[in-house]
């Protein structure tokens, strides 16, 4: 019995060694440690031996397992590591990462009007809205814009024919805010505005603008002053040069354009125009006061000021673009610089 356990114990140890994948090894390991495999068969066959022989054969038998096993596991553990190593063989670490579907983002006008919405917010100011589609009352009349007046030409504003309007600036969202609500008024309104403008490097026939409105008492150029020059900042860097330049608009009254001039700026050496603003016509209350039926906005109680600016514009002076174009092509090689 002896000798039969030490010729098992080799002829395991050499099956073992010779198996040269995983399946070769489980035949080896249920031949001889399986459950009807030759060490079981002997330990069966130990209750056939006389009380003298039986501890020697037992204790042999026990190390002849434990030696099996071991060389199994040794074997086990060899093999799964040369796959391991052979699979990471054929991986060429240095080639580039498999492109994941390519990630969109905001269009950068949309990222310039969150980042403007954003700077008033913390200001007090609301969102207002107002269609693109307009009247005459809200984008000239109740504007203090008469009827003569050349922005009311055919050939500067795309008319409808049943007589209404593309509006041709977001002023109207003033009228539609102060129709709406009693002062006081804090608002911006980003929107489309359209002319019947000649499209080339820096005009579109649409274009993005954002208005803003303040109403209430005790307001002065003062806080315009402030407001604008917060924001411009703000969105230009805080070593911004702002120059408030005397203007005309039918329904501000001092009006002003303002200019921003700053060296970080493509284009910057030289003052940029960015926006038009001034304190509200005491003429444009009137008219809203005579749509709403009351006297809410009394100008003897209430002043406010009025501004706005062209989106795309900003985003032309902040990304250094050289044509508005850019901004509605919607040219992927472009657009994936702003992500
Ligand atoms: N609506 C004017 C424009 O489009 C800008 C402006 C808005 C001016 C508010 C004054 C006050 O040019």
């Amino acid at each position: 019995m002896l000798t039969e356990l030490d010729q098992l114990q080799a002829a395991a140890l050499a099956d073992i060694a010779a198996a040269d994948d995983a399946p070769a090894l489980e035949v080896a390991r249920v031949r001889y440690l399986g459950r009807q495999g030759t060490l079981s068969a002997l330990g069966e066959r130990m209750k056939t031996l006389s009380k003298e022989e039986r501890p020697a054969a037992g204790k042999k038998l026990n190390e002849v397992r434990t030696a099996v096993t071991a060389a199994f596991d040794a074997a086990a553990q060899g093999l799964s590591a040369r796959a391991e190593s052979s699979a990471l063989v054929s991986v060429d670490v240095t080639l580039p990462g498999t492109p994941l579907l390519p990630i969109g983002a905001l269009h950068p006008l949309t990222q310039l009007q969150d980042r403007a919405v954003q700077i008033f917010r913390r200001l007090g100011f609301a969102l207002a809205d107002g269609p693109d589609v307009d009247d005459e009352f809200h984008c000239f009349d109740a504007l203090n814009t008469p009827a003569d007046h050349p922005a009311r030409n055919e050939q500067d504003t795309f008319y409808l024919p049943d007589g209404r309007l593309l509006r041709t600036h977001t002023s109207t969202v003033q009228i539609r805010a102060m129709e709406t609500q009693p002062p006081p008024v804090r608002i911006i309104a980003p929107g489309a505005a359209y002319r019947r403008d000649e499209v080339d490097a820096s005009h579109l026939a649409q274009f993005n603008q954002m208005e803003g409105l303040v109403v209430d008492e005790g307001i002065t150029l003062a806080d315009l002053k402030g407001t604008l020059e917060y924001f411009l900042r703000e969105l230009f860097g805080a070593k911004t040069a702002i120059r408030f330049r005397p203007h005309f608009f039918p329904f501000t009254e001092p009006s002003f354009e303002i200019d921003v001039k700053s060296p970080a700026l493509r284009g910057g050496e030289r003052w940029l125009e960015v926006c038009g603003c001034g304190l509200v016509d005491p003429a444009v209350y009137d008219q809203v006061n005579q749509r709403r039926g009351d006297q809410a906005y009394d100008s003897e109680k209430y002043t406010g000021f009025a501004f706005g600016f062209g989106l795309d514009r900003l985003a032309m002076i902040l990304l250094g673009l050289p044509d508005i174009r850019l901004l509605i092509e919607n040219d992927v090689r472009f657009l994936e610089q702003f992500k």
